[in-house]
């Protein structure tokens, strides 16, 4: 969506705030032990709580609060008797809807103390997230985003994942434009004024190539690489964006 007044902003920024008290407090309570589905239901308590709807169950009929996407699996992973240990990295993306309102947030985590591969593989994500962050600015080309991206990839030695992407979102969970995190010379959208858009660079130290799993949601690396997201939802202005999570 394009922000349209100061309510709109107002909105969205509580809204924003919300998932992102969820994702830093589920990210605080994870431990080695729990199951996923036993992690999920940390969120949606959290979110029923501050009468927000979870935007997955909502808009796709998602069986979860939030996707949980462990290791290999790079998103839309669903909560279940899955044992969450030591060493595992554990994405957690929080989207929701209140009031017509929709906005979209994610971390990767590592349960207990993180491996040096895990923990660069993390740095370089959140690191490839913020430059993508201050590379959006109204004007600019929205793929000045995905150039970002790819410059923190090569940098740390990663390849971006190939498939999941950023989006427009605020009217809906996924809207338009898409918001490639890799670069394409062919895409001449550009970045305008209060466009509210979800950034969320995905890399992996593996080739990159997705696969749908069996259960027909959760998206897993074909070589059984670690993925990484990090994940913010922003309003473009003409200087640094306004960071609603
Ligand atoms: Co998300
Ligand atoms: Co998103």
């Amino acid at each position: 969506m394009t922000i349209e007044s100061d309510d709109d902003l107002t909105a969205l920024a509580a809204v924003g705030r919300i998932i992102r008290e969820t994702l830093a407090e589920m990210a605080r309570r994870l431990h080695t032990g729990m199951t996923t589905a036993e992690f999920d239901a940390i969120g949606g308590a959290m979110l029923e709580a501050r009468g927000v709807r979870s935007a997955p169950r909502l808009a796709y009929n998602f069986p979860g609060h939030t996707c949980i996407s462990v290791n290999d699996e790079a998103a839309h992973g669903i909560p279940g008797d899955r044992v969450l240990c030591d060493g595992d990295l554990v994405n957690i993306d929080v989207s929701v809807e209140r009031d017509g309102y929709w906005v979209d947030t994610g971390g990767s985590f590592p349960v207990g103390p993180p491996s040096k591969a895990v923990a660069e593989l993390c740095a370089h994500t959140r690191a490839a997230l913020r430059k993508a962050v201050f590379a959006a600015k109204a004007g600019r080309l929205i793929n000045a985003i995905a150039k970002a991206v790819e410059g923190e990839a090569r940098r740390g030695g990663y390849n971006i994942v190939d498939g999941p992407a950023g989006h427009g979102v605020g009217r809906f969970i996924h809207e338009a434009p898409t918001v490639a995190n890799i670069y394409s010379s062919a895409d001449r959208q550009h970045l305008h004024e209060g466009l509210v858009i979800a950034i969320e660079p995905f890399l992996t130290k593996g080739s990159g190539v997705i696969v749908e799993a069996d259960d027909g949601w959760t998206l897993k690396t074909a070589d059984g690489s670690l993925a990484a997201q990090y994940e913010h939802s922003v309003v473009i202005t003409k200087g640094n964006p306004i960071i609603l999570t």
